[in-house]
């Protein structure tokens, strides 16, 4: 008989969590420690990570430490953070989250704006999977959850150089979990909807300033548009990657999960 409690357990495993002094990742990073799991937190700011850090749960076995780097900067990641990672032991899950792209229209976006966006999302993921890959083979464990958007499914109104990048990180995952399915590896997409972190401030910003209408109206509207009527907590997100990461979710690959109170239309 299955014992899910067991199974949703990662008392061993380590985790690599990128984006994690804040917000959806802080929220990951601190699901999985209450897992079980040993964490490298990961972000640009280190004084921000010793703050996450120093309220991760940590049990006897539990290892947990900061890496500070700019995803942006993948010379630096496959040099440093890769070369670093190979001294380590093995880590079986990653999640590949970063800072959104910044909002705007896409007939304004410029060359740069599409090849830092690129670079920060889809090769910075490009370049730690394939540090991480051996090991996880090794181990017969891995997870590569990436955390994106619902502009997967319905492009969203505004967010020109997010909606593009977003789907080709997208196609990046689908095409991984095809060729690592066979080595015990899944690779899966959390799609998250509104969520109530530093990130959607300035998005409901951006629309107010071009709707020429007030933050709070356009803020009433976005929670109208939810089924569930609200936004998510940082901490519903971070359960649910929790979730991805452990055995109860061996059989879930290639997948994009909208985390997000029903919003999107497309099924
Ligand atoms: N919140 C939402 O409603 C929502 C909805 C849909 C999709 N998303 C997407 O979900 C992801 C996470 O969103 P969030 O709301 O949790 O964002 P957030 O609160 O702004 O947190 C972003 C995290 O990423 C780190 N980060 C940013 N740029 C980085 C870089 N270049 N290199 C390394 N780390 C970097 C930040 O720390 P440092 O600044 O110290 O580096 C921080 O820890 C984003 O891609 C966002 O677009 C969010």
């Amino acid at each position: 008989m299955s014992n899910l409690n067991e199974k949703i357990r990662l008392d061993g495993k380590r985790a690599l969590v990128c984006g994690a002094s804040e917000g959806i990742g802080k929220s990951a990073a601190m699901s999985l420690a209450g897992q079980g799991a040993s964490i490298l937190l990961l972000a640009r700011s280190p004084d921000k990570l010793a703050k996450t850090l120093a309220n991760l749960p940590a049990k006897q076995g539990q290892n947990h430490a900061i890496v500070a780097a700019d995803l942006g900067d993948t010379q630096k990641l496959e040099t440093d953070v890769t070369e670093m990672l190979r001294r380590e032991p093995p880590v079986h899950i990653l999640v590949n989250n970063s800072g959104g792209p910044a909002p705007g229209l896409i007939t304004q976006a410029n060359q740069q704006d599409f090849a830092d966006a690129f670079r920060q999302h889809v090769i910075a993921a490009q370049v730690l999977s394939g540090v991480l890959l051996d090991g996880m083979r090794s181990a017969a464990y891995g997870r590569i959850i990436n955390v994106i958007s619902t502009s997967v499914k319905e492009p969203i109104a505004g967010l020109g150089v997010s909606n593009t990048v977003r789907g080709a990180m997208a196609s990046w995952a689908k095409t991984m979990a095809m060729e690592v399915g066979p080595d015990g590896i899944t690779v899966n997409n959390v799609l998250p909807g509104y969520t109530r972190t530093g990130r959607l401030q300035p998005i409901f910003e951006a629309r107010a300033n071009r709707a020429g209408v007030d933050v709070a109206e356009i803020e009433d509207q976005a929670r109208m548009s939810v089924p569930a009527r609200r936004f998510a907590e940082p901490d519903e997100l971070g359960d649910v990657i929790a979730f991805l990461a452990s055995s109860a979710a061996s059989y879930i690959n290639g997948v994009n999960l909208p985390v997000d109170g029903g919003r999107t239309g497309s099924l």
